[in-house]
C-alpha cells in the first residue's frame, strides 16, 4: 500500500520503517527540515534497537522516503498516518495543536479519497474535532481512524512487529478491512486486532498507560512500607508477580516512572476527568506517589551529604528515562539531578546513549563521560538512575578503586544487597533490607 506518515519521531519513524519492511511504500513527512535533511543523509535522529538497519534497508529499496513537502506525501498515498507530538499544555491538558494543523494542511492538500489515521495519543473526542475540521476545509471524501500506538521505547521495533494487540477505531467495515490487511503481516503470532469506535480507541490508550503507571506507583508505595517494616520489596514483587491474576510486568520498584508518555497522559486524563466533573482520584494518586518516589530518592542522597554538599562529587550511571533509549523527556534522572545540583552537589555522569540529550536538558551543568568507569574517578558515591544491562554486572573491585568512598545509591535495585555489602560497599536501594528506614 502507499502510505504517508506525518511526524517522524519515535512513533512515526518506527511505524514508517516497520510498514516499509512488510513491502509498503512509505513517504515520511516532518516539518523539522533539519531532521529530514539528516534522515536523507542516513542520520537516524533517535536511538532505538534494530531501527537503523530497517531504515537503511528500506531506503535502499526506495520503499522509504523522507520529505518536508506534505503535498507530495498526501498526493501519493491512500493512507495518511498522523504521528506528530501531543505534549502537555500548561494546564495539564493534551496539546493537540500539531494534530489540528497537520489535519488542516492535509485537508487543504488532498484531491482524492484518503484514510486519515491518528497514531498519536489524543484526548477522547479528538476524532470528532479532526473530522469536523477536515470537512470544513474540503469536499473530498475521507475516513478517519483512531489507531493508538502501544510500542515501548527501547523495544519499539519489536513491539511494532509483534504487538500484543492492535486497536482500530472506526465504524466503517470497508476501512476495517483495509486496516486489517495493512496489519496482517504483524498478526501472525497473536492475531489480536480489536475493532471499536474511535472514542473507545482513544480512551483505551489513556486507560492502558494509566494502568501501567498505576502498577509502578503501587509497587513503589509498597516498597516504601517494606523499608519501614524490614520486608524485602523484591521478594514481595516476586510473590505477587507470580500470581497469574496479577502478572509480573511493570511491578519493579524504583526511582519512579518518566518518559514522554506516562506523565503527560496521566495529566491529560486528570484534566479530561475534571472537564467532565469526574475527579480521577486513582490517577491523581499515581502521579503524586511518583513525585514522592523521585523526591524520596533524591532526598536520601542529599541528606547523606548534607554537611559537605559543596565538596561532594557524585558519579551517576544512567540519564535516559529507561534503558535502551536516548530519551530523557521526564526522566527521573534529570528530575533528581536538578535537585542534587540545587544543593551544590557536582555530577559526573555516564549514559550509553543519552549523554547529549541530558546535557541539553540540564544546560550543560553536569560533566559526561564516554565510559561508565571514567565517571567514577574520585567521586564520593555512585548514584544509579537507569537499568541499562551494562550496569548489572560491574567490576566491583575496579569501582572500589575509582570511587573515593564505596557507596552506591541504586534507584533501580540492580544488585543483590548482600553481595554488594560483601564487596565492601554501603548500598542504598529501594524497599530492600540493606536500605535503612528512611526518615524522608
Ligand atoms: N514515544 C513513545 O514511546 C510513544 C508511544 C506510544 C504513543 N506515543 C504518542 O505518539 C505521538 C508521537 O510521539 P513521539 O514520541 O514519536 O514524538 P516525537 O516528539 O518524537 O515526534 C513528533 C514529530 O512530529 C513532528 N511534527 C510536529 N508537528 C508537525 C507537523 N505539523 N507536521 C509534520 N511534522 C510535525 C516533529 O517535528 C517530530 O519529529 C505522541 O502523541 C505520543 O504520545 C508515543
Amino acid at each position: 500500500m502507499k502510505i504517508c506518515v506525518v511526524g517522524v519521531g519515535y512513533v512515526g519513524l518506527v511505524t514508517a520503517a516497520c510498514l516499509a519492511e512488510t513491502g509498503n511504500n512509505i513517504v515520511c513527512v516532518d516539518n523539522d527540515e533539519d531532521k529530514i535533511a539528516n534522515l536523507k543523509n542516513g542520520v537516524i535522529p533517535i536511538y532505538e534497537p534494530g531501527l537503523t538497519e530497517i531504515v537503511e534497508h528500506n531506503e535502499k529499496l526506495e520503499r522509504l522516503k523522507f520529505t518536508s513537502d506534505l503535498k507530495s506525501g498526501v498526493n501519493s498515498s491512500i493512507i495518511i498516518f498522523l504521528a506528530v507530538g501531543t505534549p502537555s499544555a500548561e494546564d495539564g491538558s493534551c496539546n493537540i495543536s500539531a494534530i489540528l494543523s497537520a489535519s488542516a494542511s492535509i485537508a487543504e492538500t488532498m484531491t482524492e479519497y484518503r484514510i486519515i489515521v491518528t497514531k498519536s495519543t489524543v484526548p477522547v473526542g479528538t476524532h470528532k474535532l479532526v473530522t469536523d475540521l477536515i470537512k470544513s476545509k474540503t469536499k473530498v471524501s475521507f475516513d478517519y481512524v483512531s489507531n493508538p500506538e502501544f510500542l515501548k521505547e527501547g523495544a519499539a521495533v519489536e513491539d511494532f512487529m509483534s504487538p500484543d494487540r492492535i486497536i482500530i477505531g472506526t465504524t466503517n467495515p470497508d476501512v476495517r478491512e483495509i486496516m486489517r490487511q495493512l496489519y496482517s503481516p504483524f498478526m501472525r503470532r497473536s492475531r489480536r486486532i480489536i475493532f471499536m469506535d474511535p472514542a473507545s480507541a482513544e480512551m483505551t490508550k489513556y486507560a492502558a498507560n494509566t494502568m501501567l503507571a498505576t502498577r509502578i506507583s503501587f509497587m513503589n508505595e509498597i516498597a516504601t512500607l517494606c523499608e519501614k517494616l524490614g520486608a524485602d520489596a523484591e521478594l514481595v514483587r516476586q510473590g505477587i508477580g507470580s500470581d497469574s491474576r496479577i502478572g509480573a510486568s511493570f511491578l519493579f520498584p524504583g526511582v519512579g516512572f518518566g518518559g514522554s508518555c506516562f506523565p503527560k497522559d496521566i495529566h491529560a486524563l486528570i484534566y479530561t476527568g475534571s472537564q467532565q466533573g469526574t475527579e480521577m482520584k486513582i490517577t491523581k494518586s499515581v502521579w503524586q506517589v511518583n513525585i514522592d518516589q523521585r523526591d524520596r530518592f533524591a532526598n536520601r542522597v542529599i541528606h547523606y551529604f548534607a554537611d559537605q554538599a559543596s565538596k561532594t562529587v557524585l558519579a551517576v550511571w544512567g540519564l535516559a528515562f529507561k534503558a535502551k533509549t536516548d530519551d530523557v523527556r521526564e526522566s527521573p534522572a534529570i528530575y533528581c539531578i536538578r535537585k542534587l545540583l540545587e544543593v551544590g552537589l557536582k555530577i559526573k555522569a555516564y549514559d550509553p546513549e543519552a549523554n547529549s540529550a541530558a546535557l541539553a536538558a540540564l544546560d550543560n551543568k553536569i560533566d559526561t563521560y564516554q565510559n561508565s568507569y571514567d565517571a567514577l574517578d574520585n567521586a564520593d558515591a555512585l548514584v544509579i538512575f537507569t537499568d541499562w544491562q551494562e550496569f548489572r554486572n560491574p567490576d566491583f573491585e575496579l569501582m572500589k578503586k575509582k570511587l573515593k568512598k564505596p557507596i552506591i545509591f541504586d534507584g533501580r535495585n540492580l544488585y543483590d544487597p548482600a553481595h554488594v555489602k560483601n564487596q565492601g560497599f554501603e548500598y542504598y536501594c529501594i524497599g530492600r533490607a540493606a536500605t535503612p528506614s528512611s526518615s524522608v
